[in-house]
């Protein structure tokens, strides 16, 4: 894949006037724009048909977490939206991610619509491993929760995981290629970390094995995004 189809963009922004003027500037460098919660719930769905106007590809982050009939008809609502990618919780259980690759299968089958790909969040890139003990009460180390809760959504028919680059390298060695593996908190070596905690740099991603790069704030809080965006393709370019 070249760097423009590996990178997604997050339309991180409030609403719908301000993705468009992100897609307007970016839709010929990026294949993919990321939809997350904060876009998804003040302007709806109209923001997707907008990126599909574009003629560019959704990654619906929703993060859906809930009992599995929820999650089979939230599926299925997201699938018919045409979406090219879209994501649950894998601490939702092996029922629920069962649901949502049933979802998909079934309505791709029935309706004629493309079959999104869903991955499962494994834990949030914004979450340490002493956090995750202490607070979730999870005593696993970190790389083995991961390679844990990958397991799982490979085994209830999840098309990869969403997973920060540092357990990339496992998941990649143990789940096979075609397993995706989609990691948000990059920061190139030039962007700070705000909130997140377990970083890598877009090359060490790849480098890992990462087939997507969720990037957000590294590069629209940067005073200069399109060069900030250029800087990021050519950091991968010719993995
Ligand atoms: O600005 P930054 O590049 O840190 O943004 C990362 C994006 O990826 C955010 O939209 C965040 O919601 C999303 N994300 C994440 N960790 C996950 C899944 C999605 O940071 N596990």
């Amino acid at each position: 894949m070249s760097p423009d189809q590996r990178i997604i963009l997050a339309l991180d922004v409030p609403g719908f006037d301000d993705a468009v003027e992100i897609i307007d500037r970016f839709h010929e460098h990026v294949e993919i724009f990321k939809v997350g919660s904060e876009l998804f719930t003040a302007s709806g769905p109209g923001i997707i048909e907008k990126v599909h106007a574009y003629g560019k590809k959704v990654f619906l982050d929703l993060k859906f977490h809930d009992i599995p009939t929820t999650v089979y008809k939230s599926a299925l609502a997201a699938a018919r939206l045409g979406v090219f990618m879209f994501n649950v919780h894998t601490l939702g259980g092996s029922a629920m991610m069962q649901q949502a690759a049933e979802a998909v299968r079934k309505v791709s089958l029935k309706e004629n619509v493309n079959r999104p790909k869903v991955i499962g969040v494994t834990i949030l890139t914004s979450m340490d491993q002493e956090r995750m003990q202490s607070e979730m009460g999870i005593s696993l180390r970190m790389s083995a929760q991961v390679k844990h809760l990958a397991s799982m959504a490979q085994r209830a028919g999840l098309d990869g995981v969403v997973a920060s680059a540092e357990e990339a390298e496992e998941i990649r060695a143990r789940f096979g290629r075609d397993f995706l593996i989609v990691t948000p908190g990059i920061r190139p070596v030039w962007a700070v970390a705000d909130d997140q905690k377990r970083t890598l740099t877009p090359r060490e991603a790849i480098k890992k094995g990462a087939d997507y790069l969720v990037i957000g704030r590294a590069v629209l809080s940067q005073p200069d995004p399109p060069g900030a965006l250029k800087r990021i393709e050519d950091e991968i370019a010719g993995f």
